[in-house]
């Protein structure tokens, strides 16, 4: 490796270890996050459970979970939790009181996203994106907020995306969830406040998961999912109104913002052009 090469890559492996260092006041706050199973959730969690938090992990699958909760037992709860089920939820919630006495922090991020156009797609597909994107947080609300109220205070961060803004061509359902996420946050954080619980919006920058897999775009478009996590578990004791990783994210946000319908436009082509120029490349090996 030449000495510039060094020392670019000397200066990324600080600034990634400094992006590690968590905050102190994170120590044994009781987190319970959904969508816990991958991508940016997976290493919210992990990340939290470093940091000293006390983590509730809930998702359908709790393959990685477990394995999460087996290297910290004392800090990590793996919880087999679907969102579109009311009963799954409280029972959840109810296991993470009975194990650490109350909730304080909720992180509402389990999501599925379907590209498809929209001509392609079926009510059902929008039904189920709407039950587990939107309704799946306001049922994780419900249930936590008997909790944070008689604690006397709460924090609930709702995941969002850009792309709820901006649209999305091709992800009109998710898209419609994440616009639902962004006017829902803002009210209930007006109704809330009384108890002392903040309720905020969380915009992850765009990120390479399970989730944005079948959008084609090239891996070095897309952050990392732990980058990702860390920078958010960092903020996880963050109330403003509208938390984000990094200064990009922030900088997109406010584009995005005063220009939503130029900003989805130009997304939805980059996108396009990415994966067309992927397919007509080289053939690939299957
Ligand atoms: N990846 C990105 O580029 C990006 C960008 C902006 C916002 N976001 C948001 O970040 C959050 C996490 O996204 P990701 O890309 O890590 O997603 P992901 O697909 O990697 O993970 C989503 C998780 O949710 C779980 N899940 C799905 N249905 C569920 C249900 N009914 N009950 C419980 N869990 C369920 C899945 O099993 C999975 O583990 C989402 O809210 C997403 O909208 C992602």
């Amino acid at each position: 490796m030449s000495g510039s090469a060094e020392r670019v890559a000397g200066s990324r492996d600080r600034k990634a270890r400094r992006s590690r260092r968590l905050p102190a006041d994170l120590q044994g706050k009781v987190v319970l996050i959904t969508g816990a199973n991958s991508g940016i959730g997976y290493f919210t969690a992990k990340a939290l459970a470093t940091a000293g938090c006390l983590v509730a992990a809930l998702d359908i699958a709790i393959e990685n979970l477990q394995v999460l909760a087996q290297s910290m037992p004392e800090r990590v709860l793996a919880l087999r939790c679907d969102v579109t089920g009311e009963e799954q939820v409280t029972a959840a919630c109810e296991s993470v009181a009975a194990r650490w006495g109350r909730i304080d922090v909720l992180v509402n991020n389990a999501c599925v996203s379907l590209y498809q156009p929209f001509e392609q797609r079926t009510l059902e597909s929008f039904a189920h994106e709407i039950d587990v994107n939107y309704l799946g947080y306001v049922r994780m609300i419900r249930a936590v907020l008997p909790y944070m109220k008689r604690q006397g205070h709460g924090l609930i961060h709702n995941v969002s995306s850009g792309i709820g803004i901006t649209g999305f061509g091709g992800a009109s359902g998710y898209a419609a969830t994440k616009g639902a996420i962004e006017g829902f946050t803002r009210s209930l954080a007006l109704e809330l406040e009384k108890y002392g619980i903040v309720c905020n919006l969380v915009h992850p920058p765009l990120v390479n998961t399970v989730s944005t897999k079948p959008l084609g775009l090239p891996q070095e478009l897309m952050a990392k999912a732990e980058d990702v996590g860390w920078k958010i578990a960092k903020r996880m004791l963050c109330t403003r109104p509208v938390v984000t990783p990094d200064f990009r994210t922030a900088a997109f946000l406010i584009v995005a913002r005063m220009f939503p319908a130029a900003t989805g436009r130009l997304l939805t082509r980059m996108t396009a052009q990415a994966s067309s120029r992927r397919e007509s490349g080289p053939a690939r090996a299957p």
